[in-house]
């Protein structure tokens, strides 16, 4: 199939406007007349019981409109994602420092904030659980555990001819998004609310604020036209946001505004989940496994928010790419005093994979063998192709991706080059590791994966389009936009995207699971389609032939010696009385998926890719450097390779800082220490590998009919810089004997491999 938009690089729609500044993010909107600002009042405490909220001090502030907490709410006090029980204000009982129980709204920032440094509360404290460990002994969780099995794993471990066991700890992760948790809630004509808020979920947003103010949802419209990054952090947790600025909105009857600053933002919100991880694994003497029972544990913070969610999608990850012929993972989500933690890109995935690759790296390193040639010993393939959630693997990729992978990046010479040079330093260390990631395309939950569109056709042949996705910077509206004027055959200058609003396109899902351009690129295609065939028909009795014989071409329509350019026809078409406009609709076939027992299908079709990446470690300080990094990575057919491309650089970075520098700190009553910059180092263009070599797979169609055979890329590459991390556990195991297995969690940083690099030398005396 020939296109002439879709799989081109067009620059994303708003590149020059992200860098000149012209691009409008709430915060640049014209404030309206009458606007109130507002700030936050915070719990001093990790845990305790509320018994007194005086706000009298914040009220004599000049310029103090108005002061809001439980009692303020109007509707229903709830905004849980998935459960219930998680007030906007908590009313008896504060679960984090940080906790927000209290709002103030004023003239100014500058007032509102000193307003709110002065309300006085009083509480008594409660004993607070700040780590996994102790949360899991005293099983104290947000919501019930989980088990997925296949098989009989007692069994199989116990006719294993060699076990072991493992554990490992890997840290959380702030999504430092460029552009904080922002709302600006507007009361409008007639008792409705117009409510621009920073979210991943407009639909979600709208059904909760109207359930707080106890409006009906069609009196409350949430837009967004773009989000300064997300990265999962604003899925649910833009709501406490909206739903603060809204209540304090409808109480004053004025707009209010509530924009986090970045101290605030990190310590109010929630991050991606550390996990405790834990498996017991039986394998042969070549390495092949036999049985794997897994524990996953993940910090979720004080309420359930989406860890649920979360936790299914690390376990239906833990197996990464590799078969188990007899498996169970048990997920226990544990209640800790912290911000509550959220979808961050991969949504558990990458702390699922992460055991399965420390798993197999111990297997490799305990039987002295090359941790490459066991993970692909242990690949899915024929005959054994089931996954633990009893989905069977078809159109498996990365056997052959991992043989042009191993001849481009020339692996087995570089292998032998890193040990030689080993051997004759003694100060640095080199380390080279490759892994697969095999990442599962849909919502967990099969009710998530549908979407919609509207699309209209203007006189002039200008083309708007309406979708609910949400753009936050990972290239979706021009990826819609490709998909629209591929359908018309139209320049893409002749389509524009306009905002996201739950009045136009209703009961979306959250721009997630990287199945955004997936769900709203066929919603708008089948939009475009249904107009399309209108005009056709239009154009066919203008031309007097069949209407199978007309073809749009190059902004005109044609049958044999006829033809009409397409704003002509668009005008004929209004001439005749024939609509221009058409809502679009998709849902994702063949996926279903029983939660109860965590089995079904609930991914569509898989992405695949790999990484080989080689550090270089000083051993007397633990500082590294990425030396290189070769990438192959599967999107399908690409709708827009260099949109791709950045996803998969940006993606791959993100992870890097997930797994090496980013590490979230509280002190011993709570309080998170890294709260901002200047303590809280993500990584930079700086951090890239040197040698950074990006690979699209060519050639790579998606076997199942998705949008132009392209799939989904926002994501999956996050997990590809766990190759990072195992090489750097390859070069800790260079100091060491064989059969020495590194013990070094993440984040990976100086201290943790210095201290990882003296337990590997002392393991081999
Ligand atoms: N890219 C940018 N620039 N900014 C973001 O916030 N979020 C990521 C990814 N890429 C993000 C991003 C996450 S968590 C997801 S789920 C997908 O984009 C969502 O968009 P998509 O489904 O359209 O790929
Ligand atoms: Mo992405 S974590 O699914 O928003």
């Amino acid at each position: 199939m020939d296109t002439t938009t879709v799989g081109h690089s067009f620059a994303h729609d708003s590149a020059a406007r992200h860098v000149d500044g012209r691009a409008i993010f709430i915060d640049d909107l014209p404030e309206p007349r009458d606007l109130l600002h507002a700030h936050l009042v915070t719990s001093p405490w990790a845990h305790a019981r509320l018994s007194g909220i005086d706000l009298a001090p914040c009220l004599a502030v000049p310029g103090v409109v108005a002061v809001a907490t439980a009692a303020d709410v109007p509707g229903v006090n709830d905004i849980g994602a998935i459960l219930k029980g998680e007030p906007l204000f908590p009313d008896e009982v504060v679960e984090y420092v940080g906790h927000p129980v209290a709002a103030v709204a004023a003239a100014t920032p500058a007032a509102a904030r000193h307003a709110a440094s002065l309300a006085r509360l009083t509480g008594e404290a409660l004993p607070a659980v700040f780590d996994i460990r102790t949360a899991l002994e005293r099983e104290e969780y947000v919501c019930a555990p989980m088990t997925m099995t296949r098989g009989d794993v007692a069994a199989a471990l116990a006719a294993a001819p060699l076990r072991l066991q493992g554990e490992t700890e890997v840290g959380g992760q702030d999504h430092f998004y460029l552009e904080t948790h922002v709302a600006l809630a507007v009361p409008s004509d007639g008792g409705a609310l117009h409510l621009y808020s920073g979210t991943q979920h407009p639909s979600e947003v709208q059904h909760l604020v109207a359930r707080l103010l106890g409006l009906p949802q069609a009196a409350v419209t949430v837009e967004v036209r773009r989000l300064g990054g997300a990265f999962g952090g604003k899925e649910s947790q833009a709501t406490l946001v909206a739903g603060m600025a809204s209540v304090l909105a409808w109480k004053t009857g004025r707009p209010v505004k509530l924009r986090l600053d970045r101290d605030d933002d990190m310590t109010i919100t929630g991050k991606r989940h550390g996990f405790l991880l834990r498996w017991d694994v039986g394998f042969d003497a070549d390495g092949r496994l036999r049985g794997v029972d897994m524990l996953l544990a993940a910090g979720c913070g004080w309420s359930a928010d989406l860890s649920p969610a979360v936790m299914s999608r690390a376990l239906s990850h833990a197996d990464n790419a590799y078969f188990y012929p007899a498996v169970r993972f048990r997920g226990f989500c544990c209640k800790t005093n912290s911000q509550s933690n959220t979808a961050f890109r991969g949504f558990g995935a990458p702390q699922g994979m992460i055991a399965a690759e420390a798993m197999l790296d111990d297997v490799a390193r305990h039987l002295g063998r090359d941790p490459l040639a066991v993970r692909r010993l242990n690949f899915y393939g024929p005959g054994r192709d089931v996954t633990p959630y009893h989905q069977t693997v078809e159109h498996f990729r990365l056997p052959a991706m991992l043989e042009q992978l191993e001849g481009s990046a020339e692996l087995a010479v570089r292998r032998a080059a890193l040990d030689a040079f080993n051997a004759e330093s003694p100060v640095v260390k080199k380390g080279l590791a490759t892994m697969p990631v095999k990442f599962g395309v849909s919502f967990n939950n099969p009710m998530m994966n549908q979407a919609g569109a509207l699309l209209m056709v203007y006189t002039d042949g200008s083309i708007l389009v309406n979708h609910g996705g949400i753009e936050m910077g990972q290239g979706l509206y021009v990826k819609v936009a490709q998909v629209v004027a591929e359908v018309f055959q139209v320049p893409l200058t002749m389509i524009r995207v306009s905002a996201t609003r739950t009045d136009k396109v209703p009961n979306t899902s959250p721009t997630a699971a990287s199945s955004g351009a997936d769900l709203n690129g066929m919603a708008a295609l089948q939009a475009a389609e249904i107009v399309r065939g209108r005009m056709a028909e239009v154009a066919a009795e203008r031309f007097g032939v069949p209407v199978g014989e007309v073809r749009f071409e190059d902004g005109v329509i044609r049958s044999g010696n006829h033809h009409i350019d397409f704003a002509e026809l668009a005008e004929l078409c209004h001439a005749q009385r024939v609509s221009l406009s058409a809502s679009g609709f998709y849902r994702t076939p063949k996926i279903h998926f029983d939660a109860k027992s965590m089995t079904g299908h609930p991914f569509y079709y898989y992405s695949h890719g790999l990484a080989a990446a080689e550090v270089a470690v000083d051993t007397l300080t633990g500082e590294w450097k990425a030396l290189r990094v070769d990438i192959l990575h599967d999107v399908g057919r690409s709708l827009n390779p260099a949109i791709d491309r950045g996803q998969i650089e940006g993606a791959f970075l993100q992870g890097l800082g997930w797994l090496t520098m980013e590490e979230l700190v509280w002190d011993r009553q709570g309080t998170l220490l890294t709260h901002a910059p200047s303590t809280y180092k993500i990584p930079t263009a700086r951090d890239l590998p040197k040698d950074f070599r990006v690979e699209l797979l060519a050639n790579a169609d998606n076997p199942e009919a998705t949008v132009y055979r392209s799939k989904a890329v926002g994501e999956p590459p996050l997990m590809l810089a766990i190759s990072v991390w195992l090489a750097l556990r390859d070069a800790v195991a260079a100091v060491a004997g064989p059969g020495v297995r590194p013990t070094m969690g993440a984040p990976a940083t100086p201290e943790r491999i210095l201290a990882a690099l003296d337990a590997a030398k002392a393991g081999s005396r």
